[in-house]
């Protein structure tokens, strides 16, 4: 019973129920959540197995199940539950002191949101589709593939044939016929595995399986995207040729866990996939997780991975996800479809018996509709539409028919005329709109409806015209089936081909590059699951990734060896860095690195480039460990002589910190972005021209002086692109990123906004000096501890924080309490589950029975909690390094096991 919340997730954006679309923001929350009790050791030594580790734990009395055992050749090791937990802490040193243990790890469980389709910036209107052709999304033309230059590239042969693409997600529906429609050797999904079971929550034991079949969607979704070969609606993957391998690691709902990730990207390593991708994040920001570290090894022994650069850019600066974080891996950004599709389903209506005709619809959840039906217009033919708002508006009974409305905002779009609609004894609401995508039903289930579904406002017109005038009209519309839709595009030419604006900054805590690329991401339809309906648009960097997966197996067809450093480069030299757009207008400057990376991904470019350089970025750190002097080459691969001119364009600076003194980085909402300053750092790059005869490299010496007039201590990100533009008419740019503070100087807990306090569990807010509580008697049942009012420490985090520590201090030192000193002061020990490590960006809170982390419990006695984060940079044992918050005081003592109380719960919810 732990801090909530939201951590390794799927990065599709959830929609919401009988909501007009903003993105809705996920929350940026800390991911503590440690599953209690369980641990992953990695082994030191090639002998050591899962079996002689057991043994040797019993040899010391430690009692441990074991949970997964990872054999594999970049990762030896196993994951278990400790049962002894009085001895926990104890153990766990027993367990990191035996020579054949190289380290261990809590194992972290986040829940999976729900994902549905979601639009971007559907503000062109709606036009009518009645008759309209069947689709102007074609193989050669789809918008993605237009953006990238993948149809450029596909158009000179190359699929993705003999590229072995590895998925890490929810499974595949490998029955759908545009995934190929089965599952193994010779199909398009060829191998994988099920490491989980449909029953796996994240906390209780997966039971693997060896059928990856997908039962939430979201994997379908990211396979098609790579791999598809659709015909209505007509649409290709990326490489549709590439043989797709699938890790599933989410069961139908809930979470997955570290180990059970890791243990992914190793089994999709050791079948020799050659691209390995994941739209998963736990909110981190650092390098240092241990599935970032895992997946850099597997970088490192050169197989690429993608990974997704998460959906939080309306948290601001510094909040990329793990595994994105991870040193060499390709950590992709989102940029919004240039058009935005919208699918409908094939349906027909008459009036009065007489000629059908043919008419679109947008089945939404629930739409279990199959037959003809007739048409209630439930404004009676009336102009006006709010009068469906009034309390007093009544439907008459009209059993067995479609109500039409009109979709007009939180009046008629709310439950309060879907209740109605069920009291006229209808199941089936047909809605009408002229900016449909603004409609977003995640799941209607439950509220008495079969079909919600929506038309465009011609047709509906039409319709209401016919009612109005005496007619009968019905509408034969077939449950949604996969292959009966179609897709229709608008022009999006708001933020059409710039970053989304829900898409992450970097760079991570430690002033890395990320993200290194990005890709179309917004409104992208894709393959779903047959029985979710087939096809479905979806939004998030879960779309861009396997984008570029998917390109990446493009340019493996098209040299004989790349290692994923090389790729890396190619792809950022030849992205195309886009303006800057806060999800409403476009700004005359680019982007942010600390958002775009390289910029939009150009996959054409990136094969066919002739310069070809050995970085990817330059990152010049922050003041106090300032890089003065980087390099870079450039080889020409060309058979011509070349001349680069080298420069550079500044891409501004951005504030991580508003000006009003708040250490929480400004947050972003769409017209709204954090600020960003001219003013940047000033280059000097020698040589400033390069002449390269066919073969031939240069170095290029960059010396950056960083800028000098801007508020430090709102921390600066400033960045840029190095250019190089050569006589043979290409463009390369080298993206460049430096912070113009001391990151240690940045404050980790946000004191100023009193993020940071001791609450109760009867109460959300802070308790007073003084406060008595009366602890569950130790060892109680959870049931039992909701019976007592025990402490619950809160704070908010401005700053991810390597080692967090929560302990607690006797108030009086010459006390009977026996304490240790830790970090310079006397302790009287860790409270559980503290300390937690590599915490991200965001608000937690603990509820705390009295136990320590080594399992003891603490005295009756006066105390308060030191709370302490490690800065960034800061050394692990300098108290120094340490910023620290003291709690007010409080006593404890132990309740008597037959407490009656039962107070309400207290509510949850500290999400900043
Ligand atoms: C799909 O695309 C192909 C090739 O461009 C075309 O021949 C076919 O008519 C299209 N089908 C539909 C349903 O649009
Ligand atoms: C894609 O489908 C078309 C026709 O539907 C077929 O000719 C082609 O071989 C398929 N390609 C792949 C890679 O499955
Ligand atoms: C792609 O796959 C299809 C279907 O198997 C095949 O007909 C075609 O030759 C393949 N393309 C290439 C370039 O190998
Ligand atoms: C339409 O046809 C059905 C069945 O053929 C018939 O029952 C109904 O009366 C007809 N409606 C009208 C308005 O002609
Ligand atoms: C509805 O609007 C049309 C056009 O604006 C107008 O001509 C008509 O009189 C209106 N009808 C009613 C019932 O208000
Ligand atoms: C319904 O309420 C509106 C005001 O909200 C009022 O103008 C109208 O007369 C009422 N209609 C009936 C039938 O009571
Ligand atoms: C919708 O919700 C219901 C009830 O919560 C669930 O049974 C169903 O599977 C959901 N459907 C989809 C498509 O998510
Ligand atoms: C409704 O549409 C289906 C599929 O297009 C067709 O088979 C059926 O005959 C239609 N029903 C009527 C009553 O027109």
């Amino acid at each position: 019973m732990f801090s909530e919340i939201i951590g390794v997730k799927l990065l599709a954006l959830a929609a919401c129920m009988f909501h007009s679309s903003t993105v809705a923001a996920i929350s940026n929350s800390s991911s503590l959540s440690y599953i209690p009790g369980r641990y992953l050791v990695e082994f030191a030594d090639e002998t050591t197995t899962s079996h002689t580790f057991f043994s040797t734990l019993s040899e010391h009395a430690i009692s441990a199940t074991p949970f997964l055992s990872l054999d594999y050749s970049l990762f030896k090791g196993a994951s278990f539950n400790l049962h002894d937990s009085g001895n926990e802490k104890v153990n766990i040193q027993t367990i990191q002191s035996l020579p054949s243990v190289k380290n261990i790890h809590p194992v972290r469980s986040y829940s999976l949101p729900e994902t549905a389709g979601y639009p971007v910036n559907q503000v062109s209107s709606f036009t009518s589709v009645e008759n309209s052709a069947q689709s102007d999304i074609t193989q050669d033309t789809l918008s993605t593939h237009v953006m990238t230059g993948v149809d450029k590239l596909r158009s000179e042969g190359y699929v993705g044939e003999g590229i072995k693409v590895a998925i890490v997600d929810t499974g595949i529906d490998y029955n759908h016929p545009a995934l190929g429609g089965c599952f193994g050797k010779g199909c398009k999904v060829g191998f994988g595995k099920d490491l989980v079971g449909d029953d796996y929550t994240g906390a209780n034991t997966p039971v693997p399986s060896d059928d990856p079949m997908d039962c939430a969607g979201h994997g379908t979704h990211v396979a098609g995207i790579i791999a598809a070969n659709s015909t209505a609606p007509n649409f290709t993957g990326v490489a549709p040729n590439v043989t797709l391998g699938i890790y599933r690691v989410f069961g139908c709902a809930g979470s997955t866990a570290d180990d059970v990730l890791i243990q992914a990207f190793m089994m999709a390593y050791d079948a020799g996939a050659d691209v390995i991708t994941a739209s998963i994040g736990i909110e981190s920001g650092w390098s240092e997780e241990p599935w970032a570290v895992a997946v850099s090894r597997i970088v490192e022994a050169g197989v690429p991975c993608t990974v997704a650069a998460g959906n939080d850019g309306t948290s601001g600066v510094f909040m990329i996800s793990a595994a994105a974080t991870g040193h060499g891996v390709t950590a992709v950004a989102s940029v919004d479809n240039s058009v935005t599709p919208t699918l409908f389903q094939n349906a027909s209506w008459s009036a009065d018996n007489t000629t059908t005709s043919s008419f679109g619809w947008i089945p939404y959840t629930p739409a279990d509709i199959d037959g003809t039906y007739p048409l209630f217009d439930v404004l009676q033919g009336s102009n006006d539409t709010t009068i469906a708002c009034r309390d007093n508006f009544t439907i008459p009974s009209i059993p067995g028919k479609v109500a039409l409305i009109p979709y007009i905002g939180y009046c008629t779009a709310g439950i309060g005329i879907v209740n109605k609609v069920v009291a006229a004894g209808s199941k089936y609401i047909m809605y009408y709109y002229d900016t449909p995508g603004t409609v977003t039903f995640g799941n209607g289930t439950g509220y008495g409806i079969d079909s919600f579904g929506m038309v465009s406002t011609d047709v509906a017109k039409k319709w209401t015209k016919l009612l109005a005038a005496g007619s009968t009209v019905s509408i034969n519309v077939t449950n949604p089936a996969f292959d009966n839709w179609y897709a229709v595009s608008t022009v999006n030419n708001i933020t059409g081909g710039y970053l989304s604006y829900f898409t992450s900054w970097g760079p991570t805590f430690e002033a890395e590059v990320k993200p290194q690329v990005a890709a179309p991401g917004g409104s992208i339809l894709s393959t779903y699951p047959l029985k979710l309906g087939g096809y479905k648009i979806e939004t998030g960097t879960s779309m861009a990734t396997p984008f570029v997966a998917g390109s990446i197996a493009l340019l493996l067809n098209t040299r004989d060896k790349l290692d994923p450093a090389t790729i890396n480069n190619l792809l950022s030299a030849t992205a195309k860095p886009r303006s800057f757009n806060d999800g409403e207008s476009t700004y005359p400057y680019l982007a942010p690195i600390a958002q775009q990376g390289g910029g939009l991904l150009n996959i054409y470019d990136a094969v066919h480039t002739v310069g070809v350089l050995n970085v990817s970025s330059i990152g010049f750190n922050d003041t106090e460990h300032f890089i003065k002097s980087a390099s870079f080459e450039i080889k020409n691969t060309g058979k011509e002589s070349v001349t680069y001119a080298v420069n550079y364009v500044s891409t501004g600076t951005v504030y991580t910190l508003p000006s009003n003194g708040d250490p929480v980085p400004s947050a972003f909402s769409p017209g709204a972005p954090p600020e960003i300053v001219t003013s940047s750092a000033k280059l000097t790059l020698s040589p400033d021209k390069v002449i390269l005869k066919a073969g031939e490299s240069a170095s290029v010496e960059v010396i950056a002086t960083p800028p000098t007039d801007l508020n430090a201590s709102r921390i600066p990100v400033y960045g840029g692109y190095i250019t190089l533009n050569g006589t043979n008419s290409e463009s390369l740019s080298l993206p460049y990123l430096g912070v113009a503070s001391n990151l240690k100087d940045a404050n980790i807990f946000d004191t100023v906004d009193n993020g940071v306090y001791l609450s109760r569990y009867f109460n959300v807010s802070g308790i007073p000096d003084g406060f008595a509580f009366t602890l569950p008697p130790q060892n109680s049942t959870d049931e039992e501890k909701t019976k007592y009012d025990f402490p619950v420490p809160v704070a908010i985090q401005s700053f991810g924080s390597r080692v967090l520590r929560v302990d607690l201090v006797p108030t009086q030192s010459n006390s009977t309490i026996k304490t240790t000193k830790v970090l310079g002061v006397d302790i009287a020990g860790s409270i559980d589950p503290f300390p937690a490590y590599d915490t991200g960006r965001g608000a937690w809170h603990s509820f705390w029975y009295g136990q320590f982390s080594d399992g003891t419990f603490a005295q009756p006695g006066d105390y308060y909690l030191l709370l302490r984060a490690l800065k960034i940079f800061g050394d692990e044992n300098s108290p120094d390094d340490y910023e620290s918050v003291e709690t007010v005081s409080f006593s404890l003592k132990y309740g008597s096991s037959n407490a009656t109380a039962a107070p309400a719960r207290r509510s949850i919810g500290f999400n900043a």
